[in-house]
């Protein structure tokens, strides 16, 4: 990504964070808008925060004037869309707000871009959009492609298919190079702690109940966000316009045997005389719940040279030691959002 000039839309969240480091390391000029919803934290970026070549801009993809002014301000090379409402439990309380971001803005953001391709946007620009496994809807056999019919089941997954369907419509009518992503379960450090693994992590941290979905066999693939965010550079620079691009890690895990693994890692590293397996607890499923997702991924090996390099044990392994050192950044944050509660046991996302 040397000399790279890229827009990162929700770059203060969790995936966007990673991958604004991982640009700026990577030698790129990264402008981050964020509108710092209670999902988003300047924290995340602290790392780059006085580094000359990140400018932080605080606003909403929704607001198309702004993109704009961005886009003639610092004539990106790129834009890379990770803004989103992400959470499919918030989805289902109160679908509205998916609706607003991750359809309304992603159009908005799309007439911005349409314009600024219209009038000068550099040679070999790309829009690359950020989405998920969750549109194909739950698999029962085999691996969903790129091609797979789209059926989600969640108002979130449902609004990034409806995003995914405008971008692509943007390709064919305006011929806007547009690529996609669509990413299996992400899990590493600056994971919001109401998302199913920090918040195992700290539950079974503080010894309190562990909350499972239903019977917990809910198979997810889990992928380290370093592994997709390596995908994600391998697609915004290597990938074909027009293409859409599956990033798995192949790990197909039941959500009981994460956590599981989760356990007899922190009893490793922080041993009990109380296994915190004990505190596993089944609670009622979650209203439309996926049974499995999995992916073909075919294309991305075949094709950019990409694979991950992060065993889940590894990776798991490092993650639950991350949460451990800096304990500093998540009490904050749960102070923030949540005036220092611990999360309840409806609290938890496998989406
Ligand atoms: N985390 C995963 O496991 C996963 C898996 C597959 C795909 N994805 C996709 O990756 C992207 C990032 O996911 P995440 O887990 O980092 O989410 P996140 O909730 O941690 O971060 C989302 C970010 O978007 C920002 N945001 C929300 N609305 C905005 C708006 N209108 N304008 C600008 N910024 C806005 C938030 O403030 C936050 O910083 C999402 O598009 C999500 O659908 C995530």
């Amino acid at each position: 990504m040397k000399d790279l000039i890229i827009l990162v839309t929700g770059g203060a969240g969790f995936v966007g964070s990673e991958f604004v480091r991982r640009a700026i390391a990577g030698g790129a000029r990264v402008i981050t808008l964020d509108a710092l919803t209670y999902a988003g934290d300047l924290s995340t970026l602290e790392s780059v925060a006085e580094n000359a070549a990140h400018r932080f801009v605080h606003g909403s993809i929704n607001d198309r004037k702004l993109v704009a002014t961005l886009l003639v301000e610092h004539k990106p090379q790129a834009i890379v869309n990770f803004a989103a409402e992400s959470h499919v439990d918030r989805s289902i309380d109160g679908p509205g707000a998916f609706v607003e971001t991750n359809i309304t803005g992603v159009f908005e953001l799309l007439e911005a871009t349409r314009s600024y391709c219209e009038n000068g946007a550099p040679d070999g620009f790309r829009f690359l959009q950020i989405s998920t496994d969750e549109v194909y809807g739950s698999v029962s056999n085999g691996t969903s492609h790129e091609e797979s019919l789209l059926a989600p089941n969640s108002p979130y997954a449902a609004s990034k298919a409806a995003a995914d369907h405008l971008v692509r419509s943007y390709c064919q009518t305006y011929g806007l190079p547009a690529l996609i992503t669509r990413s299996s379960n992400n899990f590493g450090p600056f994971q919001f702690p109401e998302k199913l693994i920090p918040l195992m992590i700290l539950n079974a941290l503080a010894f309190e109940p562990l909350p499972i979905y239903g019977d917990g066999e809910q198979v997810r693939e889990w992928i380290h966000v370093t592994d997709n965010c390596a995908a994600i550079e391998a697609v915004l620079t290597r990938g074909t316009p027009g293409l859409i691009y599956n990033v798995g890690s192949g790990s197909g895990i039941p959500n009981i045997e994460i956590t599981k693994q989760l356990c007899a890692v922190i009893d490793r590293l922080q041993p009990s005389p109380k296994p915190r397996a004990s505190l596993i607890t089944h609670v009622e499923d979650r209203l439309g719940h996926d049974r499995r997702y999995a992916l073909d991924t075919k294309l991305i090996t075949g094709t950019l040279d990409w694979s991950p390099d992060i065993a889940i044990e590894d990776g798991l392994e490092q993650t639950v030691a991350w949460y451990l050192e800096n304990e500093d950044w998540w009490q904050t944050i749960r102070t923030k959002r949540y005036g220092g509660e611990r999360l309840g046991l409806a609290a938890q996302t496998t989406g």
